[in-house]
C-alpha cells in the first residue's frame, strides 16, 4: 500500500509509479489515518518536504496510522532540492509507535513553493532530467527490500525550522489568503485541500484553521484569487506536475 500526501502533482506522480511498478495500492495520507492497515505488508509513504521537515500536519497522521510493526515500511520524499531533517524526524515518530522505517529516500523536483518567493516553478522543469534514473534507483532497492536510509541530518537550521513556533510562523506569513472580490466561488479550491481546510459561504472560498500550506488552492486557483506571503498569485508562476491533472487531485 502507497500512502500519499500531495499538492501539486510530484509526490502523487511518484506514488503512481511505486504503485504501479511495485503493484500495490495507492490511498491519501488523509484517508489512511481512519482505516486498519494491520495487514498489510508493506507501506509506502510518499509526501513533500516543507522548511526541511514534514507537513505541519503530517506528524498527527503519522501517529494515528494503524500500521503493523511486521510492514516493511519505506518513504519517499519529493522536494525542490534539499529534504533536510524529513526522514530523521519521520523515523522518530514512527519509532514511537514501534514501527522502524525500513528504507528511505528523495527526488527533487520543481519546488512549489517557488511562487511564494516571487519566483516561477515552471521555470525548474530541469530538475525531472534526473527523475527517471532516481525512480529506477529507488524501485530496484525496493523490489529487493532493502534497508537502506538514504538522508542526512540538515543540521541545526533544519531542526530550527521545524520547531513548533517557526512553523506557526511559517503557516501566519505562507498561509493563503483569499481576495474576495477576485473569488468566483467555483469551489475548486475547497476540492484540492487536502486538509479540507477551505468552505464556502455566500459563494466565497474561507479558509480555516488548519492549513498545513501546501498552497494546493494557490496553484489550482483559475482566477489567481489567492495570495502566499502577500504575493499576488501570477498565473504563469501556477504549477502542477505535467503527468498530473487537476481531477486527480480533487477530493470529491
Ligand atoms: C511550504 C513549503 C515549504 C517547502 N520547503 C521546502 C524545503 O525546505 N526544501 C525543498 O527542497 N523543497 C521545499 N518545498 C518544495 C516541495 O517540497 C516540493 O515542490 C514538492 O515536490 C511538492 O510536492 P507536491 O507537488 O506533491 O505537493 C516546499 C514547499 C512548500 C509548499
Amino acid at each position: 500500500m502507497i500512502l500519499y500526501f500531495s499538492a501539486t502533482g510530484n509526490s502523487l506522480a511518484v506514488a503512481r509509479q511505486l504503485a504501479e511498478r511495485l503493484n500495490e495500492r495507492l490511498m491519501l495520507l488523509t484517508e489512511a489515518v481512519q482505516q486498519d492497515l494491520t495487514a498489510e505488508k508493506r507501506i509506502g509513504l510518499v509526501f513533500p518536504t516543507y522548511d526541511f521537515n514534514l507537513p505541519p500536519a503530517m506528524p498527527e497522521m503519522i501517529s494515528q496510522l494503524q500500521i503493523s510493526p511486521q510492514a516493511y515500511v519505506f518513504a519517499v520524499v519529493t522536494c525542490g532540492s534539499a529534504a533536510g531533517n524529513c526522514i530523521w524526524v519521520l523515523r522518530r515518530l514512527l519509532r514511537k509507535n514501534g514501527i522502524e522505517l525500513a528504507y528511505s529516500h528523495k527526488v527533487s523536483m520543481p519546488d512549489n513553493s517557488a511562487l511564494a518567493f516571487g519566483r516561477n516553478p515552471n521555470k525548474q522543469l530541469g530538475k525531472f532530467q534526473r527523475v527517471p534514473a532516481r525512480m529506477e534507483q529507488i524501485i530496484r532497492e525496493l523490489q529487493a527490500e532493502s534497508h537502506t536510509l538514504h538522508y542526512s541530518w540538515f543540521g541545526l537550521l533544519s531542526w530550527l525550522l521545524g520547531r513548533p513556533a517557526v512553523t506557526r510562523g511559517m503557516i501566519h506569513c505562507m498561509g493563503p489568503k483569499v481576495n474576495p472580490a477576485k473569488c468566483t466561488g467555483c469551489g475548486i479550491c475547497s476540492r484540492v485541500c487536502p486538509m479540507k481546510n477551505i468552505r464556502l459561504t455566500d459563494k466565497k472560498a474561507i479558509t480555516g484553521d488548519h492549513c498545513t500550506v501546501c498552497l494546493a488552492c494557490v496553484h489550482a486557483c483559475a482566477q489567481q484569487a489567492f495570495t502566499t506571503n502577500g504575493l499576488q498569485t501570477h498565473k504563469e508562476r501556477q504549477y502542477r506536475h505535467p503527468q498530473i491533472q487537476l481531477k486527480d487531485l480533487l477530493l470529491r
